[in-house]
């Protein structure tokens, strides 16, 4: 990123190798108004948008030092360009991997792998949460989407299972509902939306989409588009969202 490609309008993607991510990055590369992009991921950039003047690839993990770091970097474009970013997207989420696949029974609950989900779908989001809000804090609006799920909610849960990667969604609104509460007194112009993209063809649900009924498994490409839609026509009110690809409000 150098001072000559800072202008406003720029959206920020966290965890930006995500299905979900990369469909919203080439979205917000095609927008009209000359949008730019900041992505962070752990892996390196596809090689499909490695030429793309407006797409400033970071490499990072995501220990608290490694987020100070991209955040030390984002203030100091914020000093040639006052709060430059408008949309921020943090798409972190684990549900299986290699070794572990989401728990059916309460037996099935490990230590390691409760600490690993939370770490990713909780704990992360919340670190960059605290992070930039000294980047984001300013006179102009920002909307802060972090990805969420319907399973994270408490309401709708009649089916059981799954018990580390929804308590960790749950624990992730519960933040955030925290973080809005605050953000209305200090942090007025940030607007916090957690968003249920619905099941989405990527490798998260991968393993589980033989079930999904008919229409109901989404391309990363409509999710992006709607996400897109739907942060147009949501307004900066001091409060915590919680909706899905419809524009749906999810009861808690
Ligand atoms: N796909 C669905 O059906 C669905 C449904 C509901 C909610 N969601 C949520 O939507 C978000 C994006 O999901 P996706 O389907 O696009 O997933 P995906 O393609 O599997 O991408 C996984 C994402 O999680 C990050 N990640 C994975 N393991 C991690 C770890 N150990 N530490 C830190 N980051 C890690 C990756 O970041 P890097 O770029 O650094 O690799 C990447 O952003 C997630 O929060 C997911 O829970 C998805």
């Amino acid at each position: 990123m150098t001072a000559s490609t800072v202008q406003k309008q720029h959206a920020l993607v966290i965890g930006a190798s995500s299905g979900i991510a990369l469909a919203l990055i080439e979205q917000l590369l095609s927008e009209e108004k000359g949008t730019q992009v900041i992505a962070v991921s752990r892996s390196s950039c596809p090689d499909n948008l490695a030429r793309n003047q407006r797409l400033h690839w970071l490499v990072s993990e995501y220990n608290e030092t490694a987020i100070d770091n991209v955040c030390q970097q984002l203030l100091e474009q914020g000093k040639i360009n006052e709060q430059y970013i408008d949309r921020v997207f943090i798409c972190n989420g684990l549900l299986h991997d290699d070794t572990f696949t989401p728990e059916k029974r309460v037996e099935e609950l490990n230590l390691e792998v409760m600490q690993q989900v939370f770490h990713t779908n909780t704990i992360i989001p919340a670190l960059w949460l605290k992070a930039l809000r000294p980047v984001l804090l300013g006179k102009s609006t920002c909307h802060m989407v972090f990805l969420s799920a319907r399973v994270g909610s408490i309401n709708d849960n009649n089916m059981g299972g799954w018990y580390s990667y929804r308590a960790s969604k749950a624990a992730l609104n519960m933040l955030l509902k925290t973080a809005a509460i605050e953000y209305a007194r200090r942090t007025k112009n940030v607007k916090l939306i957690a968003f249920h993209p619905g099941t989405t063809d990527t490798p998260l649900s991968k393993p589980f989409q033989k079930n999904v009924p008919d229409g109901k498994l989404f391309s990363p490409e409509f999710v992006a588009r709607q996400l897109l839609l739907i942060i147009a026509q949501t307004p900066v009110d001091g409060a915590l969202s919680y909706l899905d690809w419809d524009n749906q409000t999810i009861d808690w």
